[in-house]
């Protein structure tokens, strides 16, 4: 049987959303037994009805003080044969009641990289200590705010003109990716490292992202392959294109972590071979604008990806392309719910409407 978590929740819910979609994906194999939240009009409670889940608003005004309130958490938790507790935007401290009832059991998110900038606001408090470095942190709760050991942790770079808003979106990104991992290793299940479908139809994916890349055979170009080691695909572009330098990556590589991501400084053609389904669709659209930002003028990204029902539609996609900054956007492939799209040229319009170009 599957382990069983409990999520308790307060607010939006984003991270109780990435825990939902990891465990559709397998990459969580767990079944969430119940979310709880304090507030009743809290979003993440919708959430967890769309996607079919047992969901209760616990009123804390209907208990005499915060040890009656945390012992029917305690409850409703332990009804549901929970094993794992995992805190997502719960805006209340835990008390013993309820972690005595889990011992070393209850897991939290938080946005900074502990044991700095603990307690509310810690994206402010980033920016207003000026940190060039933040992130994210998966814990063990204690009894102590903010403080229990530390399971997993993500660093996330502070940029100069950032506000409040951005730097929470760009450390939301990997809260996002990194809780369902913490709570897959706490629970004793790792989730596996492939998700490359065995589907029908992929060596002709192959075949159709060849034959799409705009260079010519004889050009000396970078590529820049979103993998780890070499591959089938590999084999084939290095034939495709013999003058052509094809980058990989060491093993394990994670399409989710920023650590790679300057390698796309000055690369023509960024291939993203069925790696876009381990990203959200918030990550998708970050790492097109990563991308935009980094090739060459000339530079683009392929990406064979599915596009069915449960992934992100092609159209979306298509539209975060050109948001990204892409020019030429468009889809050269589609057979069985399976894609070959891209873009390229990110600066190409920007250049032709800069005023420098027209004087000259
Ligand atoms: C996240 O930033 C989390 O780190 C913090 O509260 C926020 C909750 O956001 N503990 P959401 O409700 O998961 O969208």
């Amino acid at each position: 049987m599957k382990p069983r978590i409990g999520v308790l929740v307060s607010g939006r819910g984003s991270n109780l959303q990435a825990i939902i979609d990891a465990t559709r994906t397998g990459a969580l194999d767990a079944t969430i037994a119940v979310v709880v939240s304090n507030r009743p009009g809290a979003a993440a409670l919708e959430r967890a009805r769309a996607a079919g889940i047992d969901a209760v608003f616990v009123d804390p005004r209907g208990y005499a003080d915060r040890d009656a309130f945390d012992l029917a958490i305690a409850a409703i938790l332990r009804d549901r044969d929970v094993s794992l507790v995992c805190l997502a935007g719960y805006m209340r401290l835990v008390g013993a009641p309820l972690l005595e009832a889990f011992p070393a059991r209850i897991l939290n998110i938080h946005p900074s990289l502990l044991p700095a900038f603990r307690g509310l606001d810690a994206q402010k408090q980033a920016l207003e200590h000026g940190v060039k470095v933040t992130g994210a942190t998966v814990h063990v709760v204690d009894a102590a705010l903010d403080a229990g050991p530390i399971l997993m942790q993500a660093a996330v770079p502070v940029m100069p003109d950032d506000t409040v808003e951005s730097l929470s979106a760009r450390i939301l990104v990997e809260e996002h990716r990194i809780y369902p991992l913490a709570i897959a290793h706490a629970l004793g299940r790792p989730p596996a490292r492939s998700i490359e479908p065995d589907a029908p139809g992929t060596a002709r994916a192959a075949d159709a992202l060849v034959a799409s890349v705009p260079f010519a055979r004889d050009e000396a170009f970078r590529i820049v392959q979103l993998r780890a080691g070499d591959d089938e695909l590999t084999a084939r572009l290095r034939d495709a294109f013999p003058r052509a330098a094809v980058k990989t990556f060491g093993d394990p590589f994670d399409v989710g972590s920023l650590a790679w991501w300057d390698v796309m400084f000055g690369a023509d053609l960024v291939v993203a071979p069925f790696v876009m389904a381990k990203l959200t669709d918030a990550k998708k659209q970050y790492l097109y604008k990563a991308a935009a930002d980094r090739v060459s003028p000339r530079g683009g990204v392929l990406v064979v990806d599915r596009v069915d029902a449960g992934h992100s539609a092609l159209l979306h996609q298509l539209v975060w392309l050109k948001h990204a900054g892409f020019g030429e956007v468009d889809c050269r492939w589609l057979v069985d719910g399976t894609a070959v799209f891209g873009g390229f040229s990110p600066r190409a319009a920007a250049a032709s409407e800069s005023p420098l170009r027209a004087g000259n």
